[in-house]
C-alpha cells in the first residue's frame, strides 16, 4: 500500500510533495515523511507518526533548495509498527541514499541478514530499508549510482514502486516500478512522480505510466527511461478532486451522492429501450460467443460481484461464478472455454485484483473491467470495460461505489441479454429511471437510522441477514459496521442462520434483517426472524413500505420503497450504510479514515 511522491522543479518543492501526499492519503495514513536538500546544504529527513497535516506542522519553517530532489511517503504499515522509525524515507548507513517505497520486498529477510553480516546497520523493521543498504553495498564495487541501483533492483523479489535520490546528485530522482503503480508527469523544468495519476491532474497534461520492469532517472533537463518504449499518455480531465460540501464526513456525503451516482451510471446508456455500452461494443462479437462469466474482485467490490452473478444469470441467462481475487489468483483450475472474466474495482489498483487480471490475460480469457478510477491500472489493462462514473470516492468505506458497481453490472447484464437478441421488458427501464428518487426518499429518513444506531449503540455484535439478491447487501452492511464502528458483525444468508449462528442469538445480539417483499423468499425470511424472536434476539428489519406484518415480529423497522427484486439490494443497502455511519460517528470515530485500513489495497 502506501503512496509515494517525488518532485524536482521551479516551484516550492515541499508544498508540492505535501499536497501530492495529501491526495495519496487514501493509500495509507498511519505515518508520513519526506527527505529533501535543505538550505543549509545537507539532506533533511523529517518523519511523523501522523497524517500529512501532522508532518506539515513539523516542517513549518523548512524549505527545500529550488530545483533539487524531494521525495515523500504516506504509509500503511506492512512490515514494522506504524511509528517514526519505520516511516519512510529510509536511508543507508552513510546517509547517502534516500528512498520511498510502495509494495513488499518478499526476500528482504535474506538480503538484510546478508547485509548485516557485511556490517550494515539497520534501524527500522521494514522490508524497504534493505534497498538503500543494498545500493550502498553495490557502490563499494561500482562507482556509477545508476548501475548500483539497477543491480540492487535485480536482487529484489516482490513488488515495488520506488523513488530514490543520491546525495551526490541532488538534481536526479531514480524511479522504478514492478507491480505497484507509478506515473510521471513531465514538462519544461518540472517533473512529478507519484503513485496515482490523480496527483498529476490539473498540473500535467502529458504523463508516462511506467510499465512493470521499467525504471527512470527524472530531472529538469533530460529525464531518461529504460528500457525504452515508454508511451506518453494524455491525462483526462476526468480526475475530479472531491470537496466536502455541507457534510461532516465524506462517507455521509458519498452516501447522499447515491441518487446522482445512479444517474451518471445510466447517463447516455439507456437509449430507446436499448442499453448502449460504448466500452463493450468493441468486443461485442467476442461477447456473443461467451457462455460463462467469472467475476473477480475484493471486499465491497466482491459483494457487488455476488450481485453481478445474480444479474448475469437472471437477466442475461449466463452462468456466472464469483471469486475473491486473492484466492483466484492462486487457484489451479482448468482453463474454461468461451468464458470471460469481469474484474470489479473502485480504485482500479487493488493488488490482488490486478494480479488476478494478469493471470487471466496470460490464460487468454477475455477480460472486462468495472472500474471507477479513470486511467487506473485495471482500467488500462483489461480488454474492454465500463466505467462507473461515480466520481472520486474518498471515504475508506466504499458506499456510492457499491451502488454504482451494481448499477453498471445490471447494465452489462442487459447489454449481454441484447446480444443474445432477447428484448428487455419495458418496465425494467422505468424501474431503473425511478431508482434515484426511491433512494432520495430513503435518505430523507436518515435521522430515523441515526436513532436506531443510538438505541443499539451498546451492542458489540450484530448479525446481518438477507436472502437472494439481499444476501450480498447483508454482507455489505456487516462489512461497513466492522470497518467504521469496530463492531463485530456477520453477514449471513438468512436460511443458513439455523445451521450455526443461531447459537449466538441472545438479548444482547441483535439481528439486522433485510425482509423485503419482492424477494421471492419473503415468507421464508419471516420464519427465520420468528426463530430469532423466540430466542429473545432483538430484530431490526429493513422492510417494504406498506408491510403491516413485519412490525409484529421485528422490534424496529425501517421501511424502503417497493422495487423490482433485482433492484431491492440497491435500496436496502442504503440504510445499512447509514447505520454504520451513525454507529461510528456516535462512538466518536473518524469514519473517513478508520484505523488499520487504507482506501486502496496495493499490496497482497
Ligand atoms: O478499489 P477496490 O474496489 O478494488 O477495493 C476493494 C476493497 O479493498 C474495498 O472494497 C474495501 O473492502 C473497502 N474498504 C470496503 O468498504
Amino acid at each position: 500500500m502506501c503512496g509515494i511522491a517525488g518532485y524536482i522543479g521551479y516551484r516550492k518543492s515541499l508544498p508540492v510533495v505535501l499536497e501530492s501526499l495529501k491526495r495519496l492519503e487514501y493509500r495509507g495514513y498511519d505515518s508520513a515523511g519526506v527527505a529533501f536538500f535543505d538550505q543549509n546544504g545537507g539532506v533533511r529527513l523529517v518523519k511523523a507518526k501522523s497524517r500529512i497535516t501532522g508532518l506539515e506542522k513539523k516542517l513549518n519553517g523548512f524549505s527545500a533548495v529550488e530545483g533539487s530532489a524531494v521525495i515523500g511517503h504516506t504509509r500503511w504499515a506492512t512490515h514494522g509498527a506504524p511509528n517514526e522509525k519505520n516511516a519512510h524515507p529510509h536511508s543507508d548507513c552513510s546517509g547517502r541514499i534516500f528512498i520511498v517505497h510502495n509494495g513488499i520486498i518478499e526476500n528482504y529477510r535474506s538480503i538484510k541478514a546478508d547485509l548485516i553480516k557485511r556490517g550494515h546497520q539497520f534501524i527500522s523493521d521494514t522490508d524497504t530499508e534493505a534497498i538503500p543498504h543494498l545500493i550502498e553495498e553495490n557502490l563499494k564495487s561500482e562507482k556509477n549510482f545508476k548501475k548500483a541501483f539497477d543491480a540492487a533492483l535485480g536482487r529484489l523479489v516482490g513488488a515495488y514502486a520506488l523513488a530514490a535520490f543520491d546525495v551526490l546528485s541532488p538534481k536526479n530522482i531514480y524511479i522504478a516500478r514492478l507491480g505497484s503503480p507509478l506515473v510521471v508527469g513531465l514538462k519544461k523544468e518540472e517533473c512529478l512522480v507519484a503513485s496515482d495519476p490523480g496527483v498529476l491532474s490539473g498540473k500535467f497534461k502529458k504523463v508516462i505510466f511506467l510499465k512493470d520492469g521499467q525504471r527512470g532517472i527524472i530531472n529538469l533537463n533530460n529525464s531518461v527511461f529504460y528500457p525504452k518504449s515508454l508511451e506518453i499518455s494524455r491525462l483526462d480531465s476526468d480526475f475530479k478532486s472531491a470537496k466536502l460540501a455541507n457534510f461532516p464526513y465524506f462517507m455521509l456525503q458519498e452516501i447522499f451522492e447515491s441518487p446522482e451516482v445512479i444517474k451518471s451510471a445510466l447517463q447516455g446508456r439507456l437509449l430507446k429501450n436499448n442499453v448502449k455500452l460504448g466500452g463493450l461494443e468493441q468486443v461485442a462479437d467476442k461477447l456473443k460467443k461467451i457462455k460463462r462469466l467469472k467475476i473477480i474482485a475484493c471486499g465491497t467490490s466482491y459483494y457487488a460481484g455476488l450481485l453481478g452473478e445474480c444479474f448475469f444469470e437472471e437477466l442475461a441467462g449466463l452462468p456466472s461464478e464469483v471469486f475473491l481475487a486473492s484466492e483466484w489468483r492462486y487457484k489451479k483450475e482448468p482453463r474454461e472455454p468461451q468464458t470471460a472474466c469481469v474484474f470489479i474495482s473502485q480504485s482500479g489498483e487493488t493488488a490482488d485484483t490486478l494480479a488476478a487480471l494478469r493471470k487471466a490475460k496470460k490464460e487468454k480469457y477475455l477480460c472486462l473491467g468495472v472500474v471507477n478510477a479513470v486511467g487506473s491500472s485495471i482500467a488500462r489493462e483489461t480488454d474492454a470495460g465500463v466505467y462507473n462514473h461515480a466520481g472520486p470516492e474518498i471515504a475508506v468505506a466504499s458506499t456510492k461505489a457499491f451502488i454504482s458497481q451494481a448499477m453498471v453490472l445490471i447494465l452489462m447484464a442487459l447489454f449481454l441479454r441484447q446480444l443474445k437478441s432477447k428484448s428487455i421488458p419495458n418496465n425494467i427501464f422505468e424501474e431503473l429511471d425511478g431508482l434515484p428518487d426511491k433512494i432520495k426518499s430513503i435518505l430523507k429518513n436518515h435521522l430515523r437510522i441515526k436513532s436506531l444506531a443510538r438505541k443499539h449503540l451498546k451492542r458489540r455484535n450484530f448479525l446481518f441477514l438477507g436472502r437472494g439478491y439481499n444476501y450480498p447487501a447483508a454482507l455489505e452492511g456487516a462489512l461497513k459496521l466492522k470497518e467504521i464502528a469496530y463492531v463485530h458483525a456477520e453477514g449471513y444468508a438468512a436460511g443458513e442462520m439455523k445451521h450455526g449462528p443461531i447459537a449466538l442469538i441472545s438479548k444482547n445480539f441483535p439481528t439486522i434483517a433485510i425482509a423485503v417483499r419482492n424477494n421471492g423468499t419473503y415468507e421464508k425470511i419471516l420464519s427465520n426472524l420468528e426463530e430469532i424472536k423466540s430466542r429473545g434476539g432483538p430484530i431490526i428489519a429493513v422492510a417494504t413500505q406498506g408491510d403491516k406484518l413485519i412490525s409484529k415480529i421485528a422490534g424496529d423497522v425501517f421501511y424502503i420503497p417497493a422495487a423490482n427484486s433485482f433492484l431491492e439490494p440497491l435500496l436496502a443497502v442504503v440504510p445499512l450504510q447509514l447505520f454504520a455511519y451513525y454507529f461510528g460517528t456516535l462512538l466518536g470515530y473518524d469514519v473517513d479514515k478508520p484505523r488499520n485500513l487504507a482506501k486502496s489495497v496495493t499490496v497482497e
